[in-house]
């Protein structure tokens, strides 16, 4: 997969520190070759004084599917925020692959880098069918379209249809995504987000409000995804957090209380205290 580099080579970048930008050594594509895809070191964000991220520090591997949970107000959203670019951190360092320091990039710049998020409430184009909404994801990707009328190629059409079998919506096809049920609503904002074919995908609360039919696909679909992608979900919804299986992170207070598989951080006392303390 060929993702493009940040052509910043020409624009020097220094921070006000002196840091060295490693933006400018840039390889085309994420260079994944030490397997860690994302990696945060110390991040801390305040807001008024009040450290919502406090030294934070977080590896993710490459085709990983990490679980983060964590009360209300630890700071998982937030963390999001930061990997995303929406919120620069106050110190601290957040790589994407070995060579993107993500705290220096744009938000276009992250997610053309290939870092897919999906928000909570989808943002779906209700007035066009569940098609047209995946074409409309791909409109930038210029090798789905033949160039003279701009008609979506056959190599288009076919990635259309594969995302549409995966996303289990191939039956709904034509049918307008107003139409569709909340669950289906958000397949079709994950779709979407697959037809940009983002490296790391951020999934924060995708089952909330599905019933629990919706939650086990949804389950089985990320389950699909890990080992092509990364992901990162979070989740308050202990079944499916389980029914993911991967490694849990149990973020509190701003930075990791603990980190292993759901049994082994749900037997934690620290764990326990924190959740029975809400
Ligand atoms: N823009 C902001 N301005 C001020 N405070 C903020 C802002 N964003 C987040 N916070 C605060 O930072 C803390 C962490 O919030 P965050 O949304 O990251 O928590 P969370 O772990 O996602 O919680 P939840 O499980 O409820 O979604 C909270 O106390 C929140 O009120
Ligand atoms: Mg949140």
């Amino acid at each position: 997969m060929s993702m493009k580099p940040i052509d910043n080579d020409t624009d020097n970048r220094d921070g006000e520190d002196g840091a060295q930008v490693v933006g400018h050594i840039l390889q085309p594509g994420v260079d994944i070759s030490h397997k860690v895809i994302l990696y945060l070191e110390e991040i801390s964000v305040s807001f008024d004084g009040f450290k919502a991220l406090n030294n934070l520090s977080l590896a993710i591997d490459a085709g990983e599917l990490r679980c983060i949970i964590g009360p209300n107000g630890a700071g998982k959203t937030t963390m999001m925020d930061v990997i995303t670019g929406k919120t620069r951190p106050d110190s601290g360092t957040c790589f994407f692959g070995q060579t993107l320091d993500l705290t220096r990039m744009t938000e276009p710049e992250i997610a053309h880098a290939g870092i897919g998020r999906k928000f909570q409430k989808p943002t779906i184009f209700e007035n066009h069918t569940v098609f047209e909404n995946l074409e409309l994801a791909m409109k930038t990707d210029k090798r789905a379209w033949t160039s003279l009328f701009a008609w979506l190629s056959q190599e288009g059409r076919d990635r259309i249809a594969d995302t549409l079998k995966q996303i289990r919506l191939d039956r709904e096809a034509d049918r307008l995504a107003g139409l569709l049920s909340h669950g289906q609503k958000q397949w079709l904002e994950i779709g979407m987000l697959l037809m940009q074919e983002p490296q790391l995908l951020l999934l924060d609360e995708p089952v909330a409000g599905m019933t629990d039919d919706e939650t086990e696909r949804t389950g089985e679909l990320f389950k699909s995804l890990a080992g092509k992608h990364s992901l990162v979900v979070v989740e308050h919804d202990m079944a499916f957090i389980e029914q993911l299986g991967g490694k849990v992170t149990v973020l509190h207070e701003g930075s990791v209380l603990a980190e292993g598989n759901l049994a082994t951080v749900q037997a934690d006392p620290r764990v326990i205290e924190v959740y029975l303390g809400r």
